[in-house]
């Protein structure tokens, strides 16, 4: 996906916000969700959650405007495809979800920008289901 932001006059939305700050908090935000949720914190990798929160974080900035640190590290974002070892199904979505719009909501946002955000987000989340169910999990009961 592009920058939304890249053909239009005046100030990207990366700057609106206010830089990187406010990219690392929100992500800070989220990923404290994110180590609460039993849905979903199996899926990460205990020993590098630093590590995931600064690719989050720097892929967010990159994507609203910002500077290209992400891919200078990574290379193209090429999300869906990093997100294939991972099964990604309805009730994943919901709670990544749930937890981004979550920390979006508690940013004091101009309403346009918070629009924006919360329809990429949902509509980047749709794009990274890869699976019709979600497999057993810890508490499912029967694994
Ligand atoms: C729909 C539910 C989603 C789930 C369950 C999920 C899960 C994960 C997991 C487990 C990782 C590995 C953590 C790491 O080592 O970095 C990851 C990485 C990542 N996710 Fe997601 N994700 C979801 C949606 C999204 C969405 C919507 C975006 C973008 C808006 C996104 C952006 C990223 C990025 C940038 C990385 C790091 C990729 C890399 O450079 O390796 N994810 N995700």
């Amino acid at each position: 996906m592009t920058d939304p932001t890249a053909s239009q006059a005046g100030p990207s939305v990366y700057e609106r916000v206010g830089c990187q700050p406010f990219f690392d908090a929100l992500v800070d935000r989220f990923y404290d969700a994110v180590e609460a949720d039993p849905v979903l914190e199996p899926m990460y990798p205990s020993d590098d959650m630093a590590g995931a929160r600064a690719r989050l974080a720097g892929f967010l900035a990159q994507y609203w405007g910002g500077p290209t640190h992400y891919s200078d590290e990574r290379g193209h974002p090429r999300l869906r495809m990093r997100h294939n070892p991972f099964t990604i199904g309805p009730i994943e979505r919901e709670h990544w979800l749930a937890h981004m719009l979550g920390s979006v909501r508690m940013a004091d946002l101009a309403v346009d920008v918070s629009e924006q955000m919360v329809a990429y987000f949902e509509a980047a989340a749709t794009a990274m289901v890869n699976s019709p169910i979600r497999v057993a999990g810890p508490e499912a009961g029967n694994a």
